[in-house]
């Protein structure tokens, strides 16, 4: 887990856009009276997006003012959790999932890959291209080992497909999110393997289906002239 403290260069100020303002406005008026202030992960989050990925100091400032907090409280938020980067990130932004069951899984030869291809957690390459950063458990340990870039999760991954991943962005291409083997979203490796009996699916049981006319005759039986 890596520290988490504000970027040392900071902007020198930020302001939400007209739009952005309007939409923030509309968030805040879900929330019963009292309340607005459980409009701060939204607010945060779109002030990211506004500031090209990251969270200047100011932006977090500008939240606290709109929905009345203290800054020390919006700034907990906002060290608090990993989707909130407190300095500028790559234009894809690989967040690594460092956690046990990742860990279990190769997550260790991940972190080499992205050591090689991007450099020290935390930077941005010369390029802007790439950033990486460790984080916990993004829940999606089934297929683990697992990263996050930008807004997709890449899963059941191995050195060789994340470098390809990498390469392919660089590239330019859109690599296909999801799992990174041959297996349908969570469903086990290699195709369903409980439950697979044809058997269970009978909509009748044996002795229903003795009891039923042959084929041909409708349920009152062989017509008669
Ligand atoms: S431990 Fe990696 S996704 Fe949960």
């Amino acid at each position: 887990m890596s520290v988490r403290r504000l970027a040392e260069k900071q902007l020198p100020s930020f302001a939400f856009t007209a739009d952005n303002l309007e939409w923030a406005k509309a968030q805040i008026a879900k929330y019963p009276p009292g309340r607005q202030q459980s409009a701060v992960i939204p607010l945060l989050w779109r002030a990211q997006d506004q500031s090209g990925g990251w969270l200047p100091q100011k932006a977090i400032e500008a939240v606290a003012e709109l929905l009345g907090m203290a800054k020390i409280r919006v700034l907990e938020v906002a060290t608090f959790y990993t989707m909130f980067n407190l300095a500028p990130v790559g234009r894809f932004h690989v967040q690594f999932c460092g956690t046990t069951p990742c860990l279990l899984r190769g997550a260790d030869e991940l972190k080499k890959v992205l050591h090689r291809a991007i450099g020290h957690e935390n930077e941005v390459t010369a390029d802007g291209t790439f950033s990486w950063v460790e984080v916990e458990c993004l829940g999606a340990c089934v297929n683990a080992p697992m990263v996050q870039i930008n807004a997709d999760y890449y899963e059941d991954l191995t050195a060789e497909s994340l470098t390809r991943i990498l390469i392919d962005l660089a590239a330019g291409k859109m690599p296909k999110p999801g799992p990174q083997i041959d297996r349908q979203n969570s469903a086990p490796v290699g195709g369903p393997n409980t439950l697979t009996d044809p058997a269970i699916y009978r909509k009748t049981t044996p002795s229903q289906e003795a009891a039923m006319p042959p084929p041909g005759t409708d349920s009152t039986g062989p017509q008669r002239n």
